[in-house]
């Protein structure tokens, strides 16, 4: 079978654990001591909003998901590392948990009342957000909680595989106000106080695939013009 580019890349960086953490191969932020008030918040949004269904997307290791509560929901985590995801399915696998190899730039998404994407499209070039946010819209999911940093001035274009902090109000994204947000920075250093993840309404944002994929791709800033 074909392995795409960002299979190969994020296999490695799995494999060599590049993002250097000793508890988490989904790197420093995805550590127990760095969620442990992101997952009693999540618990709470998840019995708040009544979801049912929750899809994990990417999902990593599991190290700080299998300690959240979760209850009465079916979880799906999904991941683009075949290995990863054997791993997950092997140790973590139930009767209401599933795990599944899947690309989120190129595969069609299981249908879910939330998609769950934290420290995902951060890693993505533009014109990859692009086809993941289209693929989150056409699997008919409710809402997206995702990854924003809402006091960054400037997003930019990267190549898949690296990372950079994206802040969704503004344009190219210019996402409409979150329902709510869950903090989740700053980092230990003081860094990315900012760092939140955003509830959106699926159906209610904006379709950003051409001021992704248009040519002035090298920075943009401020509110959008469309
Ligand atoms: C920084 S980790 C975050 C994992 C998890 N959300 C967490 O909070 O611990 C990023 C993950 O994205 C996965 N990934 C990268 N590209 C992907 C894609 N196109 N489809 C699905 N997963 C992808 C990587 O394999 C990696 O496990």
């Amino acid at each position: 079978m074909h392995t795409s580019e960002t299979e190969k890349i994020f296999t490695e960086i799995y494999r060599s654990n590049a993002w250097l953490d000793l508890e988490s191969k989904s790197g420093p932020g995805s550590t127990i001591f760095r969620t442990r008030l992101l997952r009693p918040r999540l618990t709470e949004l998840v019995r708040n909003l009544g979801i049912h269904s929750l899809l994990d997307v990417p999902c990593g290791d599991f190290n700080w998901m299998r300690l959240t509560d979760l209850p009465s929901v079916e979880y799906i985590g999904a991941d683009i590392v075949p290995e990863l995801v054997s791993s997950n399915a092997r140790l973590h696998a139930r009767g209401d948990r599933r795990f599944v190899q899947l690309d989120m730039i190129h595969d069609p998404l299981p249908k879910a009342d939330l998609i769950f994407c934290r420290d995902g499209i951060v890693h993505f070039s533009y014109s990859d957000i692009a086809l993941a946010l289209q693929g989150m819209r056409q699997s008919g999911s409710t809402y997206l909680l995702t990854t924003t940093f809402t006091a960054h001035g400037r997003n930019d274009d990267i190549n898949t595989g690296d990372w950079r902090p994206l802040n969704l109000d503004i344009a190219p994204f210019s996402f409409p106000p979150p329902l709510l947000t869950l903090a989740d920075g700053p980092r230990p250093d003081g860094t990315y106080p900012d760092k939140v993840l955003a509830l959106y309404r699926i159906a209610d944002l904006p379709d950003v695939t051409r001021a992704l994929t248009s040519s002035s791709l090298e920075a943009t800033s401020g509110p959008s013009l469309d």
